[in-house]
């Protein structure tokens, strides 16, 4: 996918040049390179072969990301959906099947269809990280990272769009302090969930299950203390004993 970001490519080659010379140059390349939009994508919204509305699939209908991007929580990729998973509710006589904004789903799936050749729709990529360094969807949203941390409120958009950084001081930032960004497990495609949504009896009875304390006592433990994210993401980074990797050989392998 090299060919999206052409010229930045070359231009990181001229600056491990000036770097060779100067540590200091070196400093302010990593900084500028660090920080420049081209460098960050924020905002890359490439055109899509259909023009498919998450904010009304996951929003508006209420489709759980894992509908479709199904391997998500049990493997480092987070996929595309293939059209098939399109066509159960698109295909012939269903919803909208007639659509305009469709033909390249009959294209892909509908042996009826004048133009049909069986080829897959060809969305493009919108984030992707560097091949030198590694990632893992299953590894966060099985400890309670929200897609909603990585990718913005994507239940709300009606064309996806790059919407963090997701630069080296992007993952480090939430890496160093995750109580931040922690919440329960089953909220984690829930990108409306805020601390207020949780119930503190229910979550002081779970803390009390996993430390085989009394729900009671915690809770009094925590009594002066204000209720919310900062709080529910300390315990919760405690009992399941949540600790990130900040050591150059985790992320760059
Ligand atoms: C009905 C199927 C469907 C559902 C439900 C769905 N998505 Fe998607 N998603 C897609 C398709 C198709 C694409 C590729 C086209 C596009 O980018 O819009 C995509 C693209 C994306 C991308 C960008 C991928 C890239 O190329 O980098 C992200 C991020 C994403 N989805 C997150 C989510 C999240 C978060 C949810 C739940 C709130 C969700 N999706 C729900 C089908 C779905
Ligand atoms: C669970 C059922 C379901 C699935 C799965 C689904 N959709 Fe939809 N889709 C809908 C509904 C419902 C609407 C709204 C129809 C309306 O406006 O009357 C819709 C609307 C659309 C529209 C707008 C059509 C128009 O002419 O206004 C597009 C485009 C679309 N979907 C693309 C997709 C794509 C691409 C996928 C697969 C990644 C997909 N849908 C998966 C139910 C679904
Ligand atoms: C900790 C950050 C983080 C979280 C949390 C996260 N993602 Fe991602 N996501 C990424 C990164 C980084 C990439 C680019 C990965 C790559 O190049 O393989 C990505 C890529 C994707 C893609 C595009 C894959 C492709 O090949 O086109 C989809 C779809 C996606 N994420 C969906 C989700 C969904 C759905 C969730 C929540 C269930 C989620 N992500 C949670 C960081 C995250
Ligand atoms: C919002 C918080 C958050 C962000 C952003 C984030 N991480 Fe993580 N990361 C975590 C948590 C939480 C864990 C789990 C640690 C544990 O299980 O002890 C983790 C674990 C990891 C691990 C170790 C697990 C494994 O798969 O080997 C790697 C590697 C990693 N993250 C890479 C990244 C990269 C690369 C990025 C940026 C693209 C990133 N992370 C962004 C919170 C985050
Ligand atoms: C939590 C994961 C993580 C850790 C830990 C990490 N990196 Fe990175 N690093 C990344 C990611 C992701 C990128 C790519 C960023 C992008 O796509 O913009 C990157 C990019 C880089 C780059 C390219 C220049 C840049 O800033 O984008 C260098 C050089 C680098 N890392 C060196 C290091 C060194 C040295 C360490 C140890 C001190 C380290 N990294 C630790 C995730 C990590």
């Amino acid at each position: 996918m090299g060919n999206i970001f052409p010229r930045w490519t070359n231009l990181l080659a001229v600056k491990v040049f000036v770097c060779i010379g100067a540590l200091g140059t070196c400093v302010i390349a990593l900084a500028w390179y660090s920080w420049t939009p081209k460098h960050t994508r924020v905002g890359y919204m490439p055109q899509q072969p259909i023009p498919f509305d998450h904010s009304l699939h996951a929003g508006q209908l209420g489709m759980d990301c894992r509908y479709c991007h199904s391997y998500v929580e049990n493997s480092s990729h987070s996929n595309i959906p293939a059209a098939q998973v399109c066509w159960n509710c698109h295909g012939p006589g269903k919803v909208k099947s007639d659509s305009p904004k469709l033909e390249p789903l009959r294209v892909a799936m509908d042996e009826n269809y004048e133009g049909y050749t069986g080829e897959p729709i060809k969305w493009v990529q919108i984030h992707e990280t560097p091949d030198y360094a590694y990632f893992n969807h299953s590894a966060h949203v099985n400890r309670g990272v929200s897609c909603k941390e990585c990718h913005g409120r994507v239940d709300e958009m009606p064309v996806v769009y790059h919407a963090k950084t997701l630069s080296m001081s992007f993952c480090l930032d939430c890496h160093r302090n995750p109580e931040k960004s922690l919440r329960p497990v089953d909220e984690v495609t829930n990108l409306d969930w805020t601390a207020d949504d949780l119930d503190p009896d229910d979550f002081y009875a779970y803390l009390a299950g996993k430390t085989g304390g009394n729900a009671e006592a915690l809770k009094q433990d925590d009594a002066g203390k204000k209720w919310g994210q900062d709080l529910i993401g300390a315990h919760l980074q405690q009992v399941w004993n949540v600790n990130p990797p900040q050591d150059c050989a985790a992320c760059h392998r």
